[in-house]
């Protein structure tokens, strides 16, 4: 007897970006292969941070009945009350803001958080209208492509290319071309932005938090590697919130991908919406990020830890990522990267490479070597885009030995494929 789905279920239980990488990804870092880990968004395992997870382990198990009431408790479906407050505290001083317990939305990952507001906000409306989620500057996140309850929940704009030498360059938002129609429910960007490492500009973001505005919609910006925590950032921007912006964050990239928490943070409406979503979905969220992180919020050192360990250690990554990448790939192919900025990957583009990237990526695979083809970073635009075929993201968090083998099998099937 077939199972008969939903269409819901139909959608979410086919194959789907997504879930090839985390199928891919899980099992490379399972151990279950010898597969080189360049694919995916796993924080690295960086020993003075483990140590401070280990740290804080120690310190709840010591601490009275608070282990058992970590495990033992739900929390309030909003989070939990403690962290939230040692939050608003550390970000109001951080960052010089006005937060109050209000604005702030524990969720079980940044994933969720995701899942939850695009199909709020998008999607099919009460008055029979569908809107839809704006992505000003395309490639964009992987993981919110297929996270539309409605189809066609997207649409995205190419962006503009600044050519900074001949193997770097860096994308902008194309404000001229960029249309803000009526049915767009919401602008959403990542910064820094999961594939290509991009940090949108001060400027870039105050234009488009002038249109949100101007167009009454709110401006989600998906600070899961931003500032002032986990501040995987190697250029400065101000990190920015006013009541019309949804702000995200994450305890994954500190390294703390398991305990699954992430944090909205937006005006009241749409932090208490989001908090009986929780409820519906699934009652309450994990509670050990919240207080494995809380003491660290509270005393400030969180922001401290990641200005002088975090943003250091993938700062050195991301420069010896890029340098092996020019010491391997021959100066003589149109090969291009992105300038890297931020996050944990590399965005190499190659220029009328004559396969596509999925066969690259196909070819890498075979050599045990693993990234992510480009074309499920351009979802929601109209037609086909070459330049979509032409990318591959890379990831430079894991060990350098790692980065080291895998930029040189790279380099070598690049070079290949372009000289047939
Ligand atoms: C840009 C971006 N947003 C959100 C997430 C979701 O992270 P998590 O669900 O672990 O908080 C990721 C994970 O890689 C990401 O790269």
């Amino acid at each position: 007897m077939t199972l008969e789905l939903s269409a819901f279920g139909k959608r979410f239980s086919g194959q789907t970006g997504i879930g090839e990488l985390m199928d891919d990804l899980g099992r490379a870092l399972g151990g279950q292969d010898d597969m080189l880990m360049m694919g995916g968004g796993n924080p690295g395992h960086i020993p003075e941070m483990q140590a401070i997870w280990r740290r804080r382990m120690e310190e709840i198990l010591g601490e009275g009945q608070r282990f058992e009431q970590m495990l033992g408790n739900y929390d309030p479906p909003q989070g939990n009350a403690r962290f939230i407050s040692s939050l608003v505290r550390c970000l109001n001083d951080a960052c010089g803001w006005d937060l109050t317990e209000e604005n702030v939305c524990v969720t079980n990952g940044g994933q969720t958080a995701f899942f939850c507001l695009l199909n709020m906000l998008a999607g099919k409306q009460t008055n029979g209208r569908r809107k839809r989620i704006l992505f000003p500057l395309t490639p964009e996140y992987i993981g919110y492509a297929d996270q539309g309850v409605d189809s066609e929940l997207f649409v995205a704009n190419k962006p503009q290319f600044e050519f900074i030498d001949d193997h770097t360059f860096k994308y902008h938002v194309d404000f001229e071309s960029l249309d803000v129609g009526d049915d767009v429910a919401a602008i959403c960007v990542s910064r820094p932005t999961n594939p290509t490492g991009n940090v949108l500009t001060d400027d870039e973001i105050g234009q488009l938090a002038k249109l949100a505005d101007a167009r009454g919609i709110p401006l989600i910006i998906d600070n899961a590697y931003g500032s002032p925590f986990p501040n995987a950032m190697f250029t400065e921007v101000q990190p920015v919130w006013n009541e019309n912006i949804v702000l995200t964050l994450s305890l994954s990239k500190l390294g703390l991908p398991g305990t699954r928490t992430g944090i909205v943070i937006a005006r009241k409406e749409i932090t208490s919406a989001l908090s009986s979503m929780n409820a519906v979905v699934g009652l309450a969220n994990g509670n050990i990020g919240q207080v494995l992180v809380e003491p660290l919020l509270a005393s400030g050192e969180l922001i401290r830890i990641s200005r002088e360990i975090i943003q250091p250690y993938y700062y050195r990554k991301s420069l010896r990522a890029v340098e092996r990448v020019h010491e391997c790939f021959d100066a003589k192919l149109p090969y291009r990267v992105h300038k890297s900025e931020g996050a944990f990957f590399l965005w190499l583009w190659f220029e009328r490479l004559p396969i596509t990237t999925q066969e690259l990526y196909r070819r890498l695979k075979e050599r045990r070597t693993l990234v992510v083809p480009g074309r499920y970073f351009f979802y929601g635009l109209d037609g086909d885009w070459q330049h979509s075929h032409e990318c591959i993201r890379m990831t430079f968090s894991q060990s350098d030995e790692t980065v080291q083998k895998g930029v040189a099998i790279i380099a070598e099937e690049m070079a290949r494929a372009y000289a047939v």
